[in-house]
């Protein structure tokens, strides 16, 4: 499919005046990843990742229709709120994302809308909001859509371009709509993947993989220190650009065979060698900088002792941050969280931690 395929012309609004959706989304935590975008949102390399569960956004998008005087203004009508509060800050990032998304769905500005957002982790936990608040409401959007479309819209369609919207948004939304494993990023082995949005991960996928675990350590519950649109831009003219970009597309290409087999030591080799990789070049550009804390190194260090001495399969991978996300598998749940209370929690502020697991995909709650 391409861009064209999701243009929404000629929707007739004139029956819809009212009305609202919500929509829970969950974050997604990436095993290769996505770092580094060309214009228009379009990555670099291909990433895959597991949906999580626990974490979520929860966004009601009510809409009404606009009087007609007021449809030629030129910007969109949105007020957010945020947990219960009013928040004139988060608005710009909508107001973008509404921006960008404008062509392919031309009845936006038909409506005011009201936002309506929460999240089941704290916001300044550290863990980014992005990927489940702009998914939640790329989701909101094309159910609007779909009630405007005369047609019957196909579930395949809906997801597609929901995911090719929340991309738009921010990259990894759109690996937050569909399904417990999903690949952005055209790829030669990947069937039907594409640069535009997520898919499903349909291949086989061995019962090692089936409720994996990722308890979230959090090392830093601050803001972000580098934001992911700054971190993206550092991969321009980076001396090791290209090579990483040639290694995640091999990567993948991996990991798909390591899902099929459930190799578990593969798996952990790959994703942390995966983290590491994303941290080492945000260390080796121009600005550069350091985002894992001390506390995440020894949490690392710990996991590596762990493993030498009970030969398991725990491992971490880390996003544009401090805090350490720890994967294990389902038959290694009870050992890794005495490990985890006894020995890890001490590294996080306030002793704050989240337990999740893999999960499904977005839900429709109205
Ligand atoms: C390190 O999706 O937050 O989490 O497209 O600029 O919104 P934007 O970036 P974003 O980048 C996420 C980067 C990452 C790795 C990943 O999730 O693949």
């Amino acid at each position: 499919m391409t861009e064209k395929d999701f243009i929404s012309n000629n929707l007739d609004t004139s029956n819809l005046e009212t009305g609202k959706f919500t929509w829970k989304t969950p974050s997604n935590i990436a095993l290769v990843k996505y770092w580094g975008k060309k214009k228009h949102q379009i990555p670099e390399n291909t990433s895959i990742s597991f949906t999580l569960d626990a974490c979520f956004t929860l966004t009601t998008l009510t809409f009404e229709k606009r009087h007609s005087e007021l449809i030629s203004e030129s910007r969109h009508n949105f007020e957010v709120y945020f947990e219960g509060k009013k928040k004139e800050d988060f608005k710009p990032k909508i107001a973008t994302f509404f921006d960008r998304i404008e062509q392919y769905c031309p009845f936006l500005k038909e409506y005011d809308y009201k936002i309506e957002s929460r999240n089941s982790f704290p916001h300044s936990s550290g863990i980014a909001s992005s990927a489940s608040g702009m998914s939640a409401l790329a989701l909101c959007v094309m159910s609007l859509e779909k009630s405007l479309s005369g047609v019957e819209m196909t579930d395949e369609y809906f997801y597609k371009k929901a995911s090719f919207l929340a991309r738009l948004g921010s990259g990894s939304a759109c690996r937050s709509v569909k399904g417990s494993i999903v690949v952005w990023g055209k790829h030669g082995e990947v069937e039907g993947s594409s640069n535009l949005y997520g898919v499903e991960f349909k291949d086989e996928v061995h019962s090692n993989f089936k409720n994996f675990h990722d308890t979230i350590l959090l090392v830093d519950e601050g803001e972000k220190q580098v934001s992911s649109t700054v971190g993206h831009k550092l991969m321009f003219g980076h001396p090791f650009a290209e090579k990483r970009f040639e290694q995640a597309e091999e990567n993948i290409s991996k990991i798909k065979e390591i899902l099929k087999s459930g190799d578990l030591k593969a798996f952990v080799n790959i994703v942390e060698s995966e983290a590491l990789t994303l941290h080492a070049m945000m260390m080796t550009s121009n600005p550069y900088f350091i985002l894992m804390k001390p506390n995440t190194l020894k949490i690392i260090n710990k996991i590596w002792e762990f493993r030498a001495e009970t030969d398991l399969n725990l491992c971490f991978t880390l996003d544009a941050g401090a805090n350490v996300h720890l994967l294990y598998p389902e038959n290694e749940r009870e050992v890794v969280n005495k490990f985890v209370v006894k020995e890890l929690i001490q590294y996080c502020q306030n002793n704050h931690y989240i337990c999740d697991r893999i999960g499904k995909g977005a839900k429709l709650l109205n």
